[in-house]
């Protein structure tokens, strides 16, 4: 391929993306790229851009042979995937925005990248506008990255800044995010970490090479997060957010969830508010860097897919260094976790399950307790995300074998102090 080739379009989708990319394109001339046509599913709705340019045939680009590039912003999942499979296997390179069937499909993705030689690329798909994805694959291509930290869903982090700034009770602030358009129109998928989710095992593959279906991976969102959790936060100088978080462990094997979590007032993420985004990544020597964003909304989604659509005209592809040139990381879940959690009845709560406890709180209207869980229990049982109890990961909230030892028999010397 030529270097700087020109590039035709196809683009599904005309939403919040696909209508920012249409309007960033027509902006930016020095980019040899323009749409020829565009699919949609309702042919009758109104749009900003000549009647001629749309079709609801998917055929009508994917079997044209000027479109050599097809990029997929549609909020279907397995509309999108039959879109990107069938434009690789007719010699079509491919931008996506879709994290959803990204993460549920990356096994196939790969598999068809290297069956066709064609790139998929989708930086959209993972904190928008921030260049993650590129900066883990090409950057961090070795293996000092020691961990990686990030606030990867804008109407979560929305959410949760309401709630501390302006004193809202969750579903308030709820309310709010969809008023000014940057929940979901199903707002369980933001607020109960799916979106968090898909995310997360992208970055995963991008970190380290490792490839896990979402539903695998141990998630929650900040469906049960309340004024009292905040309460708690407040009183402890903490705040509260959503983090996506993997760690390298001494096993060499690496710890990975997305869970909310208590941050100190030193914390970078204090500093990513409302609908923003952010991403700490801790490596050997560079020590850290801090990454902010937006994460959603048209222009700042756009700019992404056209960084990408510019990288394929220098024919740029992932080359899943972590996968194919490293021994990719395993996950591991021989690990413990240091955690807060709320309740309305003790009877919810499996006592026995926690290595220790290190506070109880039995007075208070909305109980709590801090303790020491092993991971594999938050793995194999689901009561820590039911029936309203709260579960947020204190700071630092890893601890490994050998200092769990330790710190056992430190607390055992308290022990009748909390118990
Ligand atoms: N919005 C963001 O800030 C953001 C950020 C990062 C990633 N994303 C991801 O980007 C994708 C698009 O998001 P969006 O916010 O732009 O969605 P959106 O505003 O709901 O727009 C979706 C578009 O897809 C079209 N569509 C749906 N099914 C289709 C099909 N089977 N064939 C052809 N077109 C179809 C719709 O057509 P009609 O117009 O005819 O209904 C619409 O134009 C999603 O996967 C989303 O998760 C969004």
């Amino acid at each position: 391929m030529s270097v700087h080739r020109q590039l035709t379009i196809g683009l599904f989708g005309f939403g919040v993306v696909g209508e920012g990319l249409y309007k960033i394109l027509q902006q930016t001339p020095s980019l040899k790229a323009r749409i020829k046509k565009v699919c949609i599913k309702h042919p009758d709705k109104k749009r900003n851009a000549p009647d001629e340019l749309f079709t609801t045939d998917k055929n009508i680009l994917l079997n044209d042979p000027e479109i050599n590039v097809i990029v997929e912003v549609i909020n279907e999942t397995d509309a999108a995937f039959a879109i990107v499979s069938t434009a690789l296997k007719n010699g079509k390179e491919v931008v996506s925005s879709s994290k959803k069937m990204i993460a549920e499909h990356f096994t196939e993705l790969l598999q068809l990248q290297k069956e066709t030689g064609l790139a998929v690329l989708y930086e959209a798909s993972a904190c928008a506008s921030i260049p993650v994805i590129r900066n883990l694959e090409e950057y961090f291509d070795n293996d000092l990255l020691h961990g990686i930290r990030a606030i990867v869903n804008g109407s979560t982090n929305f959410i949760l800044t309401k709630m501390f700034q302006e004193e809202l009770e969750f579903k308030d602030a709820l309310i709010l995010a969809q008023q000014l358009g940057f929940a979901e129109s199903d707002p369980r998928l933001d607020v109960e970490g799916y979106d968090a989710l898909n995310k997360w095992v992208i970055l995963l593959n991008h970190a380290y090479g490792i490839i896990e279906k979402p539903e695998k991976v141990v998630f929650t969102g900040i469906q049960n997060i309340n004024s009292a959790d905040a309460q708690v936060a407040i009183q402890k100088n903490f705040e509260i957010k959503l983090i996506a978080q993997a760690k390298k462990l001494n096993s060499g094997k690496v710890a990975a969830f997305v869970l909310p979590q208590f941050v100190k007032q030193d914390d970078y993420f204090v500093f990513v508010k409302n609908e923003y985004n952010g991403v700490v990544i801790e490596s050997g020597f560079a020590d850290r860097q801090f990454f902010y964003g937006k994460g959603a909304g048209s222009f700042p989604t756009a700019s992404a897919v056209l960084s990408d659509i510019s990288a394929l005209t220098y024919d740029y592809h992932y080359e899943y260094k972590k996968l194919y040139y490293h021994k990719p990381h395993q996950l591991s879940n021989d690990f413990f976790l240091r955690v807060y959690i709320s309740f309305d009845d003790i009877k919810y709560i499996p006592k026995e399950k926690f290595e220790w406890f290190e506070e109880w709180h039995a007075h208070e209207k909305r109980k709590y307790i801090v303790g020491i869980l092993p991971f594999t229990e938050l793995q194999n049982t689901t009561w820590w995300k039911e029936n309203g109890t709260s579960l947020i990961l204190m700071p630092d909230s890893i601890v490994e074998d050998v200092e769990t030892r330790k710190l056992k028999k430190k607390s055992l010397e308290l022990a009748g102090v909390f118990m």
